[in-house]
């Protein structure tokens, strides 16, 4: 499929992956459809991306008739039929193999033959999702990283059975959503995670076992290493969840035992403490 025949895209996942996906595309010219098993979380994910394209025109990083415009190609829907005329999907729900194999089966019989099946995945083997679909070769990695609208990197992963025509056509649409492209093989982790989560993983074992305080480590990170966020704030904006989910991926499926969880980060994220979206993680947000 060449790029200028993706006019519309659907994404499933409204949270804070997905709506700023969607609002990419939308600001790029895209019609997109937006869908969630949650009605609650349609109707956050429509005030968070009205919030940040009023941002993006309050600072003059976007006009006002282009922000209108952007709102205007952004349709939600809790009905996935609709995304049967889509060209191209882009899931973004919750980092669970079993969960996303389940939706890659329904939308494989949903969605038009030609389309392209695209995950967000931070972690998990598109290898695997792919060999749920009838359409292997259809079916990608397209990593975006937090918060998509400002981020300008993807990260493309080809799974064992990607065409040379997927991949091109998912690198050109990253490019049209203004994003540089990096691309990696299928191994747990990729490129980004396999590097940054060990790093976050280590900050919640140097709090653990008490080196330093949070603020200290996060100082340190920030001011001894110029990140803009510290690790544990970082982990704190990733999601706790979304954290330990990736661990348990790389240390599945690396099998050495550095990659092994803290017993720090699996108690907060058993206790709820999932970071800003609930109001607190590793730091209190209310
Ligand atoms: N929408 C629109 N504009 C936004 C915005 C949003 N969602 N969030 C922030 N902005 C704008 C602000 O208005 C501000 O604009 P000006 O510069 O014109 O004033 C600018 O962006 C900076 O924002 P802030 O001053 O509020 O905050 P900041 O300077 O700390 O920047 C940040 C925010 C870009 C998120 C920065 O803290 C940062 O880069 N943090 C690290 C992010 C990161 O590492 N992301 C990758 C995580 S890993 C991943 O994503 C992969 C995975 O699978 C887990
Ligand atoms: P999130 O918890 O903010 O949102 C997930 C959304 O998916 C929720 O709104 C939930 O209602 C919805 N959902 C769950 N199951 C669903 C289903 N079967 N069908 C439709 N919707 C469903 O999560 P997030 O942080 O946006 O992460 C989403 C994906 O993006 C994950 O795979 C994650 O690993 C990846 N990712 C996250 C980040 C990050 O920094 N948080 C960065 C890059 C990639």
């Amino acid at each position: 499929m060449a790029t200028a025949t993706v006019k519309r895209i659907g994404v499933v996942g409204g949270g804070q992956m997905g709506s700023g996906i969607a609002q990419v595309a939308a600001m790029h010219g895209v019609d997109v459809c937006l869908f969630d098993v949650d009605p609650q979380a349609l109707s956050k994910a429509s005030s968070s991306i009205s919030n940040s394209i009023n941002r993006l025109v309050s600072k003059s990083h976007l006009s006002q008739v282009a922000g209108a415009d952007a709102l205007k190609r952004l349709r939600f829907t809790s009905d996935l039929e609709e995304f049967r005329d889509a060209d191209f999907v882009i899931e973004a729900i919750v980092e669970s193999e079993d969960v996303k194999k389940t939706l890659f089966v329904q939308l494989d019989k949903i969605v038009k033959s030609s389309a392209i099946l695209a995950s967000n995945t931070s972690s998990i083997s598109i290898t695997h999702l792919a060999s749920s679909t009838c359409r292997p070769s259809q079916v990608i990695g397209m990593h975006f990283m937090n918060p998509p609208p400002l981020m300008k990197l993807i990260e493309i992963v080809r799974g064992a059975d990607t065409s040379d025509e997927t991949f091109a056509a998912t690198k050109a649409l990253s490019e049209r959503l203004g994003k540089t492209v990096i691309t990696s093989q299928d191994y747990s982790g990729f490129i980004v995670n396999r590097i940054l989560m060990p790093m976050i993983n280590e900050a919640f074992f140097t709090l653990y076992t008490g080196v330093a305080t949070k603020e200290d480590i996060d100082t340190g990170m920030k001011l001894g290493t110029n990140h803009p966020m510290g690790p544990l704030e970082l982990a704190d904006f990733i999601g706790l969840d979304v954290c330990l989910s990736i661990m348990k991926v790389l240390h599945a499926g690396l099998g050495d035992n550095k990659y092994a969880p803290c017993p720090l980060l699996v108690q907060y994220v058993d206790a709820g403490r999932l970071g800003r979206k609930r109001g607190i993680g590793v730091y209190d947000y209310l």
